[in-house]
């Protein structure tokens, strides 16, 4: 156990690399924020919280809603006095190829997955600023890095998350604010299950919708535990000197090597032929 006797919020904690990973900083010795959109989940974090002796609090925290973000923040700051780490995992799946989706569905993957993130963010600052210290952690995708078929808003979501956090740990380094970049591969948790599909009803993509979902999902079962991201996160707050990045997965490493060994036509070729083939 390494011992951190820090301010934690996670986004996001009611399942998953979330939950995961609230968990993993209380076990570490964070008093922690397990923040979720729906705080009737906190059941099962507050049981093993209880068990275990950990010092994790519930706050509702939907980073849709301005509101909530400034209700949690607010009250952490009161209570506490500071923010040490923010955990920005709180993200859904929108799987459907361009020409099936709206530029609605498209706007509130975003919303969540990136403007969610940069609210947090903000929200957070000024008392990461004012203590001079803080570290931040957005999880992003090996999605984040790498263009795929029938995936198109999620992954440019991750892809713009990743331009932000790369941006930010310039803007903040002077403060001795630290931002890193989580980008696991395949992680076995909720987001297939709760993912939101989206085909028009004479889709001409429904084939290759169909091809890629049955793949996703024969990956998520074999995908890597959840409790592997939160260990990756756990490494990365308590270095002294924080990477940009964290892959976390043998899918993720294997892809992003692959991404940064191959010329751009030479990866296409690859991704066609480990989806296609
Ligand atoms: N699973 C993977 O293969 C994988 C791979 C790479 C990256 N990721 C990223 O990891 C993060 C966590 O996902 P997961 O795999 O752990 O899936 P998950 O089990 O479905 O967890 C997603 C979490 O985000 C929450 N959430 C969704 N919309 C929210 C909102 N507007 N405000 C607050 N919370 C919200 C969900 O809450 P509810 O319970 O209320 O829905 C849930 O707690 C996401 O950002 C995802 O993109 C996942």
């Amino acid at each position: 156990m390494i011992i951190m006797d820090k301010v934690a919020i996670v986004t996001g904690s009611s399942s998953g690399i979330g939950f995961e990973t609230a968990l993993a900083l209380a076990r570490n010795g964070c008093y922690t924020y397990a923040t979720m959109r729906d705080t009737k989940k906190n059941g099962k974090i507050l049981e093993i919280a209880k068990k275990e002796n950990l010092k994790i609090e519930v706050l509702e925290l939907d980073v849709d809603k301005e509101d909530t973000i400034k209700n949690a923040v607010g009250k952490i700051v009161q209570d506490k006095k500071r923010i040490d780490v923010l955990v920005n995992n709180a993200g859904y799946f929108l799987v459907g190829c361009l020409e099936d989706l709206s530029i609605k569905d498209m706007r509130a993957q975003f919303e969540t997955n990136f403007f969610g993130v940069a609210r947090t963010i903000q929200e957070v600052l000024p008392t990461m600023r004012m203590q001079k210290s803080g570290i931040i952690v957005n999880v992003s995708s090996v999605a984040g890095r790498i263009g795929f078929p029938v995936t198109p808003a999620y992954i440019s979501s991750k892809f713009a998350l990743e331009g932000l956090s790369e941006s930010m740990r310039y803007e903040l380094a002077p403060f001795n604010i630290k931002t890193v970049i989580i980008e696991p591969g395949v992680v076995k948790t909720n987001l297939f299950a709760s993912l939101k599909k989206v085909t028009k009803p004479d889709s001409i993509y429904k084939d290759i919708t169909e091809k890629v979902m049955q793949g996703l999902v024969m990956m998520s079962e074999m995908g890597t535990p959840a409790q592997d991201v939160a260990r990756a996160i756990i490494n990365a707050i308590s270095s002294e000197n924080p990477l940009p990045r964290y892959p976390v997965g043998n899918d993720a490493i294997m892809f992003l090597e692959a991404k940064k060994s191959k010329t751009d036509i030479e990866f296409e070729n690859y991704i066609k032929k480990e989806l296609f083939s």
